[in-house]
Formats: structure tokens, sequence, C-alpha cells
């Protein structure tokens, strides 16, 4: 348990070698404004309002950034507030009560509590972050795996967790409308939904290393949690925008998979996350994905001779494996199944 950022960051002044970015990929001092562009969309429209608009913005949204935040999205804020504080309560918790979850390195643990990422054994440079990973869907399957500590955690994480699902279903089901796909062809590639609940501890020294380095996520779509404190990242036009940290809104992420899907139409974004050297910042990111055995491939009703498949057909565990291999370069993912 030595190795979580947690048990030992406070005790430093400054950042340990082997956590220290080459200068290339380290944020360094520049300043990265909270960007006004990342869309902010109103989904209490498509009941309410403009339906056809709504679903037009979740597509260009999705078309040029990879990424926006909904709002009136239906989950109850204490929903998401109860889970919140169940995640930090559970970082904060003593060793004692995390010890049975820890591993640093490879493990075939239902629910794994590990620092920097899952590569840990492997990596040159460590990531400033303490991580919690387990599954969430369907989630009879999984909650009694779930910590114990606090005891409050199944209720309140299961609740967050039924209602991320939904809303991640949702968006799936605008999203395939948007493309002209039928209403349920992407939302039948959500079968499974893992939690990466992430704690990135205060850093003396932000400018050099990150908390989550630059990657797309491999699966098909992220719906992501924050607290009030700022560190999300996107990568747009080789310029890095802040995202709000909105507690009240969900940040939306189109994944690769969903890219290959839908043939290029949408594009997964690459992301990071910064550290401060003032509070300590939480957030959760809710994996929805198709089985192991699902084949991915771009939808049959997007290609035609003009716009030919860019890429081949692979089971969705394969991805997931490349992305891994490769220490999460989505970049060289996508590449690996082109056509
Ligand atoms: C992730 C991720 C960003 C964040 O977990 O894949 O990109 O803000 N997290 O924690
Ligand atoms: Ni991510």
């Amino acid at each position: 348990m030595e190795k979580l950022v947690s048990n030992w960051s406070t005790n430093v002044g400054a950042v340990p070698e082997d956590y220290i970015y080459p200068p290339e990929t380290r944020p360094g001092n520049k300043h990265v404004p909270i960007g006004e562009s990342i869309p902010v969309i109103d989904l209490s429209q498509v009941d309410k309002g403009d339906r056809t608009l709504t679903i037009q913005k979740i597509i260009n949204a999705s078309q040029e950034f990879g990424f926006f935040q909904v709002i009136n999205h239906g989950i109850p804020d204490n929903v998401m507030k109860e889970a919140m504080s169940t995640w930090k309560e559970f970082f904060e918790s003593p060793p004692e009560a995390k010890k049975d979850l820890y591993a640093d390195r490879f493990t075939t643990k239902d629910c794994w509590l590990f620092p920097s990422s899952l590569n840990y054994g492997r990596e040159k440079v460590h990531m400033w972050r303490d991580a919690l990973k387990h599954s969430c869907h369907p989630l009879q399957k999984w909650h009694h795996m779930w910590p114990q500590t606090p005891p409050r955690y199944q209720e309140c994480v299961g609740a967050c967790s039924v209602e991320i699902k939904k809303l991640g279903s949702k968006i799936l089901r605008l999203t395939s409308e948007g493309l002209g796909l039928h209403g349920e062809f992407l939302d039948q590639y959500s079968q499974t939904m893992a939690l990466s609940a992430n704690y990135y501890p205060a850093c003396p020294q932000p400018e050099l290393t990150l908390g989550v380095t630059k990657h797309a996520d491999p699966c098909i779509i992220t719906l992501l949690l924050q607290d009030g404190v700022s560190g999300l990242q996107v990568l747009k036009d080789d310029t890095w925008i802040g995202v709000d940290p909105n507690p009240h809104a969900i940040v939306v992420n189109i994944a690769s998979q969903l890219q290959v899907l839908c043939n290029d139409k949408l594009k997964s974004a690459e992301h990071r996350a910064v550290t401060n050297s003032r509070k300590a910042r939480i957030s959760a990111s809710f994996f929805i994905g198709a089985f192991g055995e699902s084949i991915i491939e771009p939808a049959k009703a997007l290609v035609d001779e003009h716009c030919p498949p860019i890429y081949k057909s692979f089971k969705s565990k394969e991805f997931l494996l490349k992305f891994y291999e490769t220490y999460g370069d989505s970049q060289a993912t996508l590449e690996f199944f082109k056509a």
C-alpha cells in the first residue's frame, strides 16, 4: 500500500523523479483556461423542448470536440453528491480498511485499488493518482464485490451507477438517431459498465507531473462526475482546453470503439488530468462498453462505395488488449485496427 500516492504525498516537498514527465508531455507552467467552448447541453430539452435541435447539439459536440457536458440530465443532485462523498471517504479511510483490495501489479481482482495505472510495474513514469476500479453493470452481478468501507458504499454507488447507466443508454439512443441509425443501434453495445474512481492528491509541483496522461478512452462512451476542483483537460487542434468542474453536470466523452462503429463520423477526444498544489481532486469515470466477444466494426448503414469502412472488424476485447499493450496509446490502437 506504500505506493499509493495518498500514502506519501503529504510528506514530500517535491515530486519524486519517477513521477516527472519529459518536457514534451508535462503540463509545464502554461496557463490552460477553462474552455467555454466545450458545449454544455440541456438534456431536459429532449422531452420538453426542441428534441431535434438537442440531438443536433450532441452530434455537433461529438464531431467537434468528442466531449460535452450535460445538465438537467435527470440524475438527482443528492445521488451524485452522496456517491462523491462515498468515494472521498473510501480514499481517505485508513489503510487497514482498503488493504484487501490493493494490488500494484496486474491482477484479475474484480474490485481493485491501485496507484497510477493498470501498468504500474511496467511504466517508466507514474501518474499522480490512486484509483479504484470495479464493474457496475448489471448491478446484482457485481455489487457484493465492492468495498465494505464506508458501509454505505454499495447503496450509494449502486444508486448512482443505475442512474448513470440509464443516462448513458439515453445518450447513445439520441446519438444513433442523430446519425440516422436505428434508435437502438449504438445502445446494443452498452452491455457493460466499469467504474474508475480517481483520487488526485494535492501535488507540490503540478507542472512536472500528470494525474492521467493523454489518452482517449477505449470503450464506447464515458460519463464522468467531478467534484468542484478543476483538472480535466481536452485536446483540440493541438491545444489543451480545461473542462469546467461543475459538480452538477456530467461530462460525456465519445470513446474509441464508438468512433469505429460510426466510421469516424464522431471522434473520440484525447484528454488528460492535471494536478494542483492546493486541493485533492476526485472524479469518477463510468466506462460503458460492449461484451468482450462483441464484434465491433463500422455500421453497415454508414458505409458505401463512396465512404468505405475505415476499420476492420474485431472483438471488443482485442481492442482493449491492444490499448493496454500500448500503455494507453489510443492513436496507435485505432491505427492498428484500420482496414
Ligand atoms: C479516465 C479519465 C479524467 C479525470 O479515468 O479515463 O480520463 O478527470 N479521467 O479524472
Ligand atoms: Ni479518460
